[in-house]
């Protein structure tokens, strides 16, 4: 770090001034722009936290306005004037805004302006400490949309959760219910209809068959939306059986080693989770040309890890994606809002690993004291 702060020399704490005590704190603070500014706003010391802060060296910026801390649209509203004005009368003025530092960027500060004035009350200056937020503010706003979004994500699932069930209780049912009508008739017909109509009944029969297709649809639709496994079943449960079905649907040998006791997620965790897998597996069948896959769950005492590893022809991580291909978007955006990370591992020729590792305190269900 350039720029000239004098070493201060001394042989024991005790011996040390007041003031250079206090120079000594405020030299070895990094974190805060901590310089005092005479009245009219001119910058009278510097220390090296706002030379870290701000980018200027104490050369550079003593003896000038402090007005350059601010950005354009601030300085034509007055607002440095007004944050002194503010100071002087008040004693103390807080105030949170774009500052800008000397290479022209800005950055989210918090800024305490303290009034100083002699034994007599007059005003000899002002102490300024700055904090740059924009560390935290990230932070803040990638929390507000992750938070944003897993309730976009919670009431979407909701949302299908409801449909699936409508479409299982009500249209199900009427289903069921005209499949037995159908099959009454026909029984009934069977009976009364002559020999030679009989033809007639095949047709009746065919409609029959469709009703049944119609039904094996409608399940499959309502479990795509939410699979019941998942609430009958408990995640575990639901992931041994996903895999057993996608061995049998695509000829891939499939392994699936659970390391943890059944795990009570909560609703988002256990859909999110099962959305994760499924995709993984999908991508699998479609591109992986894999002759075994492998699906493992484990725990350890803070975090949970999932991680789908497949023996097919991979793909160079470095290529573009597709502009229309949003599995592996999803994958991601579904780990980030339960608070992990997801990370794929591969390159051409050695299959792909998906891992999602993610915190046991966003995903477990909350105890029931009820
Ligand atoms: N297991 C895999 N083996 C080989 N390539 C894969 C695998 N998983 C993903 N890929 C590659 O990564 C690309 C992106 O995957 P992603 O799931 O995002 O899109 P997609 O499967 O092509 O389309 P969709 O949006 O329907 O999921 C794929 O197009 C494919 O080239
Ligand atoms: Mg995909």
């Amino acid at each position: 770090m350039s720029g000239s702060y004098a070493p201060l020399q001394f042989r024991n704490l005790s011996d040390i001034e007041i003031e250079h005590r206090y120079r000594l704190f405020i030299e070895a603070v990094c974190d805060y722009a901590i310089f005092m500014m005479d009245p009219s706003g001119n910058v009278a010391s510097w220390n090296p936290g706002a030379q870290r802060t701000k980018g200027y060296s104490p050369d550079e910026i003593v003896g000038r306005h402090f007005s350059i801390f601010y950005t354009a649209e601030d300085i034509r509203a007055g607002k440095p004037e007004q944050l002194l004005a503010a100071a002087a009368s008040q004693g103390r003025i807080e105030d949170e805004g774009w500052r800008v530092r000397k290479d022209g960027s800005r950055f989210w500060a918090n800024v305490i302006i303290t009034a100083i004035h002699d034994e007599q009350g007059k005003l000899v200056g002002f102490a300024k400490i700055t904090r740059d937020l924009s560390e935290r503010r990230r932070t803040e706003e990638l929390e507000r949309v992750a938070v944003g979004s897993a309730i976009v994500q919670q009431t979407r699932e909701n949302e299908q959760k409801r449909i699936a069930r409508e479409l299982h209780d009500n249209l199900g049912q009427q289903i069921a219910a005209l499949k037995i009508t159908v099959s009454l008739h026909e029984a009934e017909l069977v009976q009364f209809v002559p020999a030679q109509a009989r033809a007639r009944l095949t047709a009746i029969g065919e409609v029959s068959e469709q009703i049944d297709a119609l039904a094996t649809s409608l399940r499959r639709v309502a479990a795509d939306l939410r699979p019941p496994v998942l609430d009958d079943l408990g995640f575990v449960a639901a992931l041994t059986w996903m895999t057993e079905g996608f061995e049998r649907r695509f000829g891939v040998h499939t392994r699936c080693e659970v390391r943890t006791q059944e795990l009570r997620l909560n609703d988002l965790a256990a859909i999110s989770l099962y959305r994760v897998v499924q995709e993984a597996l999908t991508n699998v069948a479609r591109h992986a040309q894999a002759n075994e896959v492998t699906v493992k769950l484990s725990v350890d005492d803070r975090d949970c890890h999932l991680r789908i590893h497949d023996d097919g022809v991979g793909f160079a991580l470095d290529s573009p994606p597709r502009a229309d291909a949003f599995g592996v978007l999803g994958m991601r955006e579904r780990i980030v809002m339960l608070g992990g990370i997801l990370r794929i591992k591969s390159t051409p020729g050695n299959g792909v690993s998906v891992t999602a590792h993610v915190p046991l305190s966003r995903i477990l269900a909350q105890p029931n004291y009820c």
